[in-house]
This record gives C-alpha cells, structure tokens and sequence, in this order.
C-alpha cells in the first residue's frame, strides 16, 4: 500500500464489520512469549504491524501456522532467548514487549531499539524503572537496552509517573511470573490493558483490578499455552464512523464493543450527531451540519490520542462543521504534523502548545503525504467529504492499523483505490 486515491465528496453509508485490536493484539503476540507453549489466536487483523510482529516471532524460533477459517496457531516452545534484528523491531512500538515476555521466560531480554509512529519522544523509562523494582539489571546505551534477572523477578509496589499502556502491559506480564505479588500503581486502563490481562489469566495468571488504577498479580512459577479471540478495534471503528459523521451516514460499525467507544460517542454527542448503539454495533447518522466541541486527550476513559487526528478533520470540514473546534492533546506532545496536510487542502489550524484550534474552511482536494497512521487517516477523511481528487502517499502508515481499507470504504460508497 503506496498510495491511495480518492474522489471525494460522496456521501458514504452502509455497514463495516469492524476486525480485531492491534493494540491489542501485539502485547498479546508477545505476552505469548511467557508460555512458551501454544497458543491460538481468533480475529487476528491482519495489518502490516501484526504481520512484522509474527515475522520477530518467527525469527526468534516460533512456529506460525495459518488455520483454515483464519485463526492463527503460534507455537512458543522453540523460542530462543535473543536480540531481535533491528530492521524488524525498528518500526513497531509494540516490539517493546519483548521485554517483559523474554525477561519473564528467560530471565533476559535485549531489545536495539522499538519503533512506531513519530511523535517526538517515545520513552521507556516507566517500563525499565518497573523492571529494575521487580529486581531485574537494567542496562542501556547506543546497541539498545539489555535487562536481566538471572535468578527470577520478586514481586513488589510499582508506582508509574503516568498512566502508561505500554509500560503497565510490560510489567504485567514480566510480573505474572515473578515471585510473589505485585501491585501496579496509577496503572493504565485502557480496553487493550484489559485484554492482555484476560489472556494472561487464561495461561495461569492472577491479575485483579483491571480497569481501575491498581492492579494486582500474582506471579505463578509457569504460565501454559491458551486460546483467544482478539477484541474488536475501536479506533478502527472510530475512523469509520468519523467517516460517516464527515459523509453524512448513517454509517454502522458492526462487531464492537460500544463501551470501548464511550469517549467518541460522547462527543458526536455534543456535536449533534445522531448516535444509536446495540449490544454489538454503533451508527452514526450526520444529515444536517454538525456543532465543533473542544476533546482533550487522555488515559482511557479520557478521549484516546488515537482519534484526536480523526477529529480534527471532521472539526476542518467546512460546509459541514460549525464553529471553531479546538483539540488538546495531553499524551504525546508532537502528534500534530497531519495539520500540515490538512492546509495543504485549505484548512484553518493554529496550534499553541498542546492545543489546536481548527475554524471550519471549504477544503480543495490535494496531493498529501501521510505522515503517520493516525495522521494518514485524518487525512484520508478530509479526502472522502471533500470534492474532487486527493492522492495520498507513504499510505504504508495507514496500512499498519487498516485492514481491508480499501474494501471497507468502497462499501461505504467511496470512490478509492489503493496502490
Ligand atoms: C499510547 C496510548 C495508547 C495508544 C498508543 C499508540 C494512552 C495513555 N496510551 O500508548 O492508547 O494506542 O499510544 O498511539 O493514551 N511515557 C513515558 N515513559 C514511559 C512510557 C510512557 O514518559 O516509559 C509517556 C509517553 O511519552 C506518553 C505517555 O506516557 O506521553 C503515554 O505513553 P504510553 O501509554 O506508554 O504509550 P503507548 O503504550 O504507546
């Protein structure tokens, strides 16, 4: 996936099944790592970040097996202790959980460096810090960070400076096999920390107080192989239906959790959008021009960065938002460099510090680069509601988080191809 192109200004309805979390999937990918034994996994999106995680897998001595019917079977015995390759681990974020699996099945772990999306500095302090209380050697300098516990992790308090995703999956799986018990404080709580710790649970853990800022494991001297059905994507839903708040709608989102959704919702809202929700899907209706709201972004259940992009190009559209809209974004401090996409189209953005304020412009179709997979999506929005061609290109970031894009959106109605 190079470049999409769209022609925009159509309105879009219909239905979109909705495939599973790769936030979630990843730590689950490598939780795996901590069983060593098998385990299978339904509703597996295959997107690119998936697929690079299964290839570090593969690398490290899994076996993968692709089951008839779309599960996927990964077999951890043969894993070896070792340093991923840095050309895999590089570009995804998730190849943080390295650590935590390794350091809990071998009492080592080694990782040159974890990538993602750009948005400024990505560090790992709050994982590292935790892994040092569980009483482990960490050790870091240009080649990467190396962290060992040759006679096992002790269970201990963990207090986090902020409520990290990353650094609370890190800790929970390196401390379901440590001695003893552990409390996670001022623990993320978001659906995918939720999700790593019920699959932990189904291999032998203990964790309780999911959801809540504390959390606590008992550690278990071996965890065994298990199934699990990843859960469905929120912010893949998300896109879609900001996809059908920018074209009109109504727009179903099939296969979700509407509870994951509580923030987004809770804004279209405020914003005048017709929301309905069942047990398992989500519609948005936008015949009529919307309101512009302020969002700030936050730890789950505050509105997730994930989505801020997203917002903002509902908040630009002219014609269909009204008002000024402003966006605060409280995680990461440099998310905001799809904006200059976005006045590449005509868009009327002014970012002070951490907030940009967006005063809603007619747009004009334009050739964009996605400049990260949030971003991409942002912009591939603006594309859909905005008359005429836009092209977007390094669509490979979109491509890390979107599965099936190109069928999903053409069933909405959208004139897109992907290359
Ligand atoms: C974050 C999001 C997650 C999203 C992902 C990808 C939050 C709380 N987390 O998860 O929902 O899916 O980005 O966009 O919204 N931090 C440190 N030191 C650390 C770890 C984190 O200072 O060791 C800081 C980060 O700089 C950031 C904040 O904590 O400002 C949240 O980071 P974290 O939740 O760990 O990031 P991800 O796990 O990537």
């Amino acid at each position: 996936m190079n470049k999409i192109v769209v022609n925009g200004g159509r309105r879009l309805s219909g239905e979109v099944v909705i495939g599973g979390s790769k936030n979630a999937a990843l730590p689950l990918l490598f939780g795996g790592i901590a069983t060593g034994e098998v385990c299978i996994f339904s509703n597996l999106p295959r997107v690119s970040d998936v697929l690079q995680t299964l290839e570090i897998l593969k690398f490290l001595g899994a076996r993968i097996r692709f089951l008839p019917g779309g599960d996927v079977r990964v077999d951890y015995s043969a894993v070896q202790s070792g340093r991923a390759p840095v050309a895999l681990t590089a570009s995804i974020r998730g190849s943080t959980y390295l650590l935590g699996s390794m350091l809990a099945r071998f009492g080592r772990a080694e990782l040159a460096a974890a990538g993602g999306c750009d948005f400024g500095s990505r560090p790992i302090d709050q994982h590292l810090m935790g892994f040092e209380c569980l009483g482990a050697k960490v050790s870091s300098n240009a080649d990467g960070v190396v962290v060992e516990a040759p006679n096992g992790l002790c269970g201990t308090v963990i207090r986090l400076a902020m409520p990290s995703v990353g650094a609370t999956a890190n800790l929970m799986i390196a401390a379901s096999m440590a001695r003893g018990e552990t409390v996670i404080e001022n623990a993320a709580a978001e659906p995918h920390v939720a999700a790593l710790a019920a699959f932990l649970c189904d291999a032998g853990a203990e964790i309780t107080g999911v959801g809540s800022d504390r959390i606590r494991i008992v550690g278990q001297p071996e965890l065994h192989g298990t199934r699990n059905v990843i859960i469905p994507d929120m912010i893949e839903a998300g896109t879609y239906l900001c996809a059908g708040v920018a074209c009109g709608g109504p727009v179903r989102v099939r296969a979700v959790c509407p509870s994951h959704l509580h923030p987004l919702l809770n804004a279209f809202r405020e914003m005048g959008v017709k929301v309905e929700t069942g047990e398992h899907h989500v519609t948005v209706t936008a015949a009529e021009p919307y309101q512009n709201i302020s969002v700030v972004t936050g730890p789950f259940p505050a509105f997730p960065t994930d989505l801020h992009p997203q917002m903002t190009a509902l908040f630009a559209l002219g014609g269909r938002a009204e008002g000024e809209g402003a966006v605060t974004e409280l995680v990461w401090e440099s998310r905001f460099r799809y904006t200059q996409e976005l006045c590449r189209m005509g868009a009327r953005i002014d970012i002070a510090d951490r907030c940009a304020r967006i005063t809603p412009q007619a747009l004009h179709a334009a050739k964009l680069r996605s400049p990260d997979l949030r971003g991409g999506a942002a912009l591939l929005l603006a594309a859909l509601a905005t008359k005429g061609k836009s092209e977007i290109t390094n669509a490979a970031t979109i491509g890390r988080g979107y599965e099936h894009l190109e069928q999903k959106l053409r069933a909405l109605g959208a004139h897109i191809s992907v290359s």
